[in-house]
């Protein structure tokens, strides 16, 4: 679901209910949208679907946004105000197809997006391109905004048209309105939407019709007009007779009367739109004497002299000649029967045949014909130009309507021209859609299966190639010197083009082919179909010579459009002009990139028979021009597309007040913005897809429906854009101030972010230079760096500090300049840690540290199983004085008992294990056996103790005694080894007297007589005599672990105190 307001749904109700009446009911026939066709691969069901739509008069059904448009050939009353109304400021789907939809959908494009667009408007001759031209700018005329000054342009854009109508339009066998000019207008606009100006390009007029016609077919309709319709007074003025039939120019054809069209009031209309476009009335005067003129020109008549050269009798025509140019008549008829050559270094004339004289007469008729409609279109643009609003920026949308593609049973060099013309412009379409669109999902990324096509640029390449193309070999035969003629001009064709896929010629084709040519004709396999042109005047009119004497007699005219028309400042050089086919090759590379610089929008025309019949839909024809308007691949490009795209940033930029997270900033990527937004619209993952740089809408639905709820959103914030808007209510009132004072806040929250901004640049800058120069002895430059730098680390320092003392590897590491305080901070801080620590310690717990401090200094790192009583706290005595014989008791009482612990003794003689009572008093250590002293150890007698580095708890006492009735030294077993051998040292004074003896230990069994105890690691604890007589201790290996538990490291911390 989208999340639309209701005032949205309100719109789109009221909408329904409009439509309610005969559009809609009327357009249930068909589908509207090709798009929605299920067999839309089918080009039957395309047919189908347009046939059934043109019965019921419903002439219009889109592609996606292409309006594909079928001539019906009548009035059917779908074009009136009313209608235009309808489909103002509605979205494209909501009503049907129609001319005005696309209208009202590129000019609203372009006023959202500030952009310019085109609509580029094609089909063959007769299928409705000028019609569907006017239709928009009637549109256009309509819906914009109105103003006195915006009416007048108005009626000028409006006006244009018939007079170009009048001047370039004429009844052929295709078309009793074809055009005969190609035309490209832009329609100028300011920001708000008026119609301020206009411009208009006008592309190779088909003068040659000037003075020839085709059976069937008349000259231009101005000629027609103004005999039909010039009032008396005019045409006595101009010395002209109200009958065409008088005139040798309009009778060609023989149909200079046709049923569609009147003359009269066309002239009517012409006449006030010239007045209107502010022609002023000597202009007018002059335009039709032009007008007249030619038509006098074309029955001025040559009859050979006794030399067969050419000679005009003083006739009427001349006499008109010289009043309407206002050129000495006797000037006249030297031009018109001589041509000035160069005969050394004079010019001298030389006389014509009645040939020559008849195709120089047509050449004058063509020519003036020619740059007078050319000055025609530049009084038009100079009337249309934007006068309005010069300072601000225009918009503009350009409407092409070209002559469409023909074909008659002769084509001539102007049938050339205008197919080739169609070829350029189905290139352009090719490009634009199914070429480019097809380029931009791969570069964005979008998954895409590639819908295959007929590029034309094959045809293109054939007619317009450098120095290889059709066109150019036209060219060099107009241009070498020698006798070239237009059936030089197909050899050379054959010689190059020979074997070409889409040309052929009588020479080169096979039997059957070559039956439906004639010797002088090719045949070129266009787009659209084949079309044989007789090469029979290619040259001349590709070189469209006029005599260099009849341009000056024209440089004498008094008639101020021939006088601008011929000016003096033409050059005359002799060098040849460029050819005409080269001229309009020119033009429409540039026509070209005048389109590609804008939008496009495209309206395919049909003509639904060849008959101009209403009512009739051949299928043939139909197919044929489905198929080469490349329509069926639009619609698979389009099935499998996506209607709309656009950058990320411009999405953002204008659909962002509709999502809270967007809305009034987004502070990520554009894409996420997108991304967040269409989420917060409800879009469904088959609706659209994100590219690498714009999102891509499937439907035009989806992309209106965001609008619309746009449309709401804006209104509801109440005139922040510069839109203008109906009175506003009070509500609206206040949300209007509550934005201003938003927009207060927010300019100075963006001021003060710039301030800091600003100050940031700064800092960075030289934070930068100080980190360039941090090596450098301390300078201007670096003196902030290595400040921040020391403070950084000290910072830093403070918050990774070592917990415990042992902890050696928490320092962080100080960079360069910090190396040595880094090392004194060390220190100290571990001294501080130390001290802080000790300081915390009881004096019981010191004294006992103490101790174990000298047990350390003893035994760390020389007895294996040493770490392992680290744990273990000291005590004073392991018995308890009433433990002790009350007789040994009392005999050692006064020596004070200092520490007692029980041991095994083992005897010196067998190693028999006996449990014995050890007891150091202030002088001696006792070995007791319940109430007997069995041996009493002087301190002063006490050489030494041993004991082995392995982690058995045995120790010798080694005793001196040079008594042999002494005893010897004793061998004892204690679980308290460590703290007993520690009271010992500290009980008997002797520091240095304990040995950590490797492997065996000697001891005295008596004076002169030794005894061993070896010691060794094994599997499990084990005491005996072994087979030597020594005694084996073998002890378990023990893990070297050294656990920090935390009396160790108060020892640690004692020891370093
Ligand atoms: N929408 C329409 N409604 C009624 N009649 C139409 C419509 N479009 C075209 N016609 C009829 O078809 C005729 C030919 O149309 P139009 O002059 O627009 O053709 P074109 O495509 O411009 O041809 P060309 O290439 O020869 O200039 C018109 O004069 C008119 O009679
Ligand atoms: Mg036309």
């Amino acid at each position: 679901m989208y999340m639309f307001s209701k005032s949205l749904e309100e719109r789109c109700n009221r909408i329904l209910r409009d439509m309610e009446g005969s559009l809609t009911a009327r357009d249930r026939v068909g589908i509207q949208d090709f798009v929605l066709l299920d067999a839309y691969t089918s080009e039957s069901a395309v047919l189908d679907n347009l046939r059934k739509r043109f019965n019921e008069n419903l002439i219009y059904t889109y592609i996606g946004t292409l309006l594909v448009s079928v001539n019906p050939y009548k009035e059917l009353g779908i074009y009136t105000k009313k209608q235009m109304d309808i489909y103002m400021g509605v979205n494209f789907f909501e009503l049907p197809p129609h001319i005005y939809a696309l209208a009202d959908n590129v000019y609203r494009t372009m006023l959202t997006e500030t952009n310019n667009h085109f609509i580029l408007i094609s089909g063959e001759s007769g299928a409705g391109k000028t019609e569907a031209s006017k239709k928009i700018l009637q549109f256009y005329a309509v819906s914009c905004p109105s103003t006195k000054l915006l009416d007048n342009v108005r009626d000028r854009l409006l006006l244009s048209n018939p007079v170009l109508e009048a001047f370039g339009n004429a009844k052929t066998l295709k078309n009793d309105n074809s055009s005969r000019f190609g035309k490209y207008m832009d329609i100028q606009f300011d920001h708000m939407g008026g119609a301020v100006g206009g411009h208009i390009l006008s592309y190779l007029l088909e003068k040659s019709r000037v003075v020839h016609q085709n059976h069937g077919e008349r000259s231009f309709h101005i000629f027609y007009q103004l005999v039909e319709g010039g009032e008396e007074d005019l045409l006595r003025w101009l010395g002209l007779e109200r009958n065409c039939q008088r005139y040798s120019y309009l009778v060609q054809g023989e149909c200079a009367k046709v049923s569609s069209v009147n003359d009269k009031s066309d002239w009517k209309t012409v006449r006030k739109a010239l007045s209107v476009i502010e022609f002023s009335e000597s202009n007018i005067e002059s335009l039709f004497a032009i007008i007249a003129s030619v038509l006098h020109l074309g029955n001025v008549t040559f009859v050979a002299d006794s030399q067969g050269y050419a000679t005009l009798n003083n006739s009427p025509e001349i006499h008109w000649l010289s009043k309407l140019l206002g050129i000495p008549a006797q000037v006249i008829q030297v031009g018109l029967t001589h041509r000035k050559i160069e005969a050394r270094s004079e010019e001298v004339l030389s006389p014509f045949t009645v040939d020559q004289a008849v195709y120089a007469k047509d050449a004058l008729a063509k020519a003036i014909y020619g740059r007078t409609f050319t000055w025609l279109v530049n009084e038009l643009n100079e009337s249309l130009a934007n006068k309005v609003s010069v300072s601000s920026k225009t918009t503009v949308i350009g409407l092409l309507d070209i002559y469409g593609f023909e074909v008659f049973s002769v084509n001539s060099f102007e049938q050339f021209c205008i197919n080739y013309c169609n070829e350029k412009l189905q290139q352009l379409f090719i490009q634009l859609t199914l070429k480019s669109e097809q380029e931009e999902y791969e570069m964005e990324g979008i998954e895409w299966e590639s819908v295959p096509y007929f590029n034309n640029k094959i045809i293109c390449d054939l007619v317009e190639e450098k120095f290889k193309g059709i066109i150019s070999v036209l060219d060099e035969e107009c241009l070498r010197p020698g006798e070239a003629t237009d059936m030089t001009f197909l050899e050379k064709l054959e010689e190059k083009m020979g074997g070409h896929a889409h040309f052929v010629t009588h020479k080169l084709a096979d039997q059957k082919t070559r039956k439906t040519l004639e010797r002088g004709d090719f045949r070129l396999l266009h787009y659209a179909g084949e079309v044989t042109y007789s090469v029979v005047g290619f040259l001349d009119k590709n070189n469209d010579l006029l005599y260099r004497n009849i341009k000056e007699v024209m440089r004498q005219s008094k008639n101020a459009i021939v006088k601008h028309c011929f000016p003096s400042t033409e050059p005359d050089s002799k060098k040849r002009p460029e050819t005409v086919a080269t001229q309009f090759k020119s033009s429409l590379v540039g026509l070209t990139e005048i389109l590609m610089s804008k939008e496009p929008w495209y309206v395919r025309c049909m003509k639904p028979n060849e008959g101009k019949q209403p009512g009739l839909f051949d299928d043939v024809l139909v197919r044929h021009q489905v198929k080469y308007l490349g329509l069926m691949e639009h619609l698979r490009v389009r099935r499998a597309g996506f209607a709309y795209r656009r950058r990320y940033e411009i999405f953002l930029q204008r659909y962002k007040p509709l999502c809270p997270d967007t809305w009034p900033n987004w502070k990520g990527t554009a894409a996420e913005g997108v991304e967040c937004l269409v989420k917060h619209l409800g879009y469904k993952p088959d609706e659209y897809k994100m590219g690498r740089t714009k999102i891509f809408i499937r439907h035009p639905r989806t992309l209106f429906a965001t609008e619309d709820a746009f449309e709401v959103c804006k209104h509801e914030l109440g005139g922040i854009t510069n839109m203008t808007y109906k009175p506003i209510t009070l509500s609206a009132c206040v949300v209007l101030l509550a934005t201003k004072i938003e927009t207060c806040w927010r300019g100075m929250k963006a001021r003060r972010e710039r301030e800091k901004r600003a100050w940031a640049v700064k800092v960075i800058k030289r934070f930068i230079k100080g980190f360039m120069t941090r090596n450098q002895p301390a300078c201007v430059d670096n003196t902030d760096y290595l400040a921040f730098v020391r403070q950084n680390y000290l910072t830093r320092l403070k918050e990774n500090l070592p917990k415990t003392v042992v902890d050696k590897n928490t320092w962080l590491t100080p960079p360069p300049i910090m190396q040595e305080a880094s090392q004194m901070l060390r220190k100290l801080y571990t001294r501080h840690m130390v001290r802080r620590y000790v300081q915390g310690i009881m004096t019981e717990r010191k004294a006992q540290l103490q101790i174990k401090g000298l047990t350390s200094s003893i035994f760390k790192g020389t007895k294996e199983n040493y770490p392992h009583s680290v744990g273990i706290p000291f005590v004073d005595t392991r018995i308890s004085e009433e433990d002790i014989h009350i007789k040994v008791y009392q005999m050692i009482r006064q020596e004070r008992i200092k520490y007692s612990v029980p041991v095994v003794k083992y005897d010196r003689n067998g190693f028999r294990p006996r449990f014995r009572q050890l007891i150091y008093t202030g002088s001696a250590a006792y070995l007791v056996e319940e109430a007997k002293i069995k041996q009493r150890v002087e301190f002063n007698n006490l050489k030494g103790v041993s004991v082995s580095t392995l982690s058995d708890n045995f120790l010798i006492l080694h005793v001196q005694c040079e008594d042999i009735k002494q005893k010897g030294d004793l061998v004892l077993q204690c679980d308290y080894l460590f703290e007993a051998l520690t009271k010992l040292c500290l009980v008997a004074n002797k520091h240095n007297f304990i040995k950590v003896v490797q492997g065996s230990v000697k001891f005295d069994i008596q004076p002169g007589r030794e005894g061993f105890v070896d010691f060794k690691s094994g599997q499990e604890t084990m005491i005996y005599r072994a087979k030597n007589g020594h005694l084996m201790v073998v002890s378990m290996k023990l893990k070297t672990v050294w656990p920090f538990n935390s009396q160790n490291e108060q020892i640690h911390f004692l020891n370093y105190y």
